[in-house]
């Protein structure tokens, strides 16, 4: 069995819940303002380390209050924290969240996030079989470093490249899966997409498929997602349930398909298993504390998964 790295940021959320979310230049009153840990990289290795895998985690802390009870978070839920820095010159990742009606809005303000270097990643003892996973809240050299460090070692690289931002074709050509939003694909195809038809989504990722040569999976929030590779294309249903707060969902579903891979499973499977896992986290406040334990995706998760 493998393990799970991901090289990514490490946040505070601090969360205010409003009835609605304001318009630019508009005060609305709030009803509660939550702490809750969160950013991508740390959100995907919680999610990878309940599911039962051995994961480590390389980021950047600051010095701080956000950053000491960040560390025991991440302890407690398993996550391995050797390549997990503190650094005093900068402060712990922010991330300002407004949430109304199950929806967010995110301001990120990255700190030590920003420091995470080539030399972070350096130490990171990846072997075949292991799955390697970043997404684009740290910087973009230590992305490479990282992937580049995997393909030497054969193990697998997945990017998440969120938040939207056009990414290099040196950094793609490092990459074996591709796991993005709508919003990420379209960025990335150049072409504007919005909850468009499943069969036009599918046209849009083959165009990026054929350039890149590799798995792409396109996360449709409560529509499911579909994934292109080895020739085939799945489709895997959303599950209906009641979402109270999305954020960290798309970080779910990339933390729990790693933690398949690392396992062996097969990619449809490892996504049918992802898709519940996330299906899970949306139905709990908060980012990395929503991630789900595998009883309760072996509780979802009946003898058939529904396909379109
Ligand atoms: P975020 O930025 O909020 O973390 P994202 O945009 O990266 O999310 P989404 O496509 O919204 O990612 O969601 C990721 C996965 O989570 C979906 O593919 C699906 O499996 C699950 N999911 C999200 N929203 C819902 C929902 N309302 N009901 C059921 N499953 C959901
Ligand atoms: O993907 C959700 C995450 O994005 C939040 O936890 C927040 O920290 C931002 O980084």
């Amino acid at each position: 069995m493998g393990r799970v790295f991901v090289a990514g940021s490490i946040n505070m959320d601090v969360v205010a819940t409003a009835e609605r979310h304001p318009q630019v230049g508009e005060t609305v009153a709030g009803s509660a303002v939550l702490y809750f840990p969160g950013g991508k990289g740390a959100n995907q290795a919680v999610a990878a380390a309940k599911l039962g895998v051995t994961t480590s985690l390389i980021g950047r802390l600051g010095k701080d209050a956000f950053g000491a009870d960040l560390n025991a978070f991440l302890r407690a839920q398993g996550v391995d924290l050797n390549l997990v820095t503190e650094t005093p010159e900068a402060h712990t990742g922010t991330a300002i969240i407004t949430l109304a009606n199950a929806d967010n809005t995110i301001v990120v303000i990255p700190g030590a996030n920003g420091r995470v270097s080539p030399d972070d990643v350096a130490r990171a003892t990846l072997a075949e079989g292991d799955v390697a996973v970043s997404q684009f809240e740290i910087p973009l050299p230590a992305i490479k470093a990282f992937f580049r460090r995997a393909r030497s070692a054969g193990a697998l690289t997945i990017l998440n490249p969120a938040p939207a931002r056009v990414c290099d074709e040196e950094l793609l050509d490092l990459v074996d899966i591709l796991v993005l939003n709508e919003t990420e694909l379209g960025l990335l195809a150049k072409v504007k997409l919005r909850e468009d038809e499943i069969a036009h989504i599918i046209d849009v990722a083959k165009t990026l498929e054929a350039g890149l040569a590799r798995i792409i999976g396109v996360t449709l929030g409560s529509r499911g997602v579909v994934a292109l590779g080895d020739g085939e294309h799945h489709v895997i249903t959303g599950r209906k349930v009641k979402a109270v707060d999305t954020t960290g969902a798309g970080d779910c579903f990339v933390g729990a398909l790693a933690a398949q891979l690392a396992s062996e499973a097969t990619l449809h499977d490892a996504l049918v298993y992802a898709n519940a896992a996330a299906s899970i986290c949306v139905q709990r406040m908060g980012a990395a504390p929503s991630m789900p334990d595998p009883t309760e995706v072996s509780q979802v998760l009946g003898p058939a998964d529904p396909e379109l």
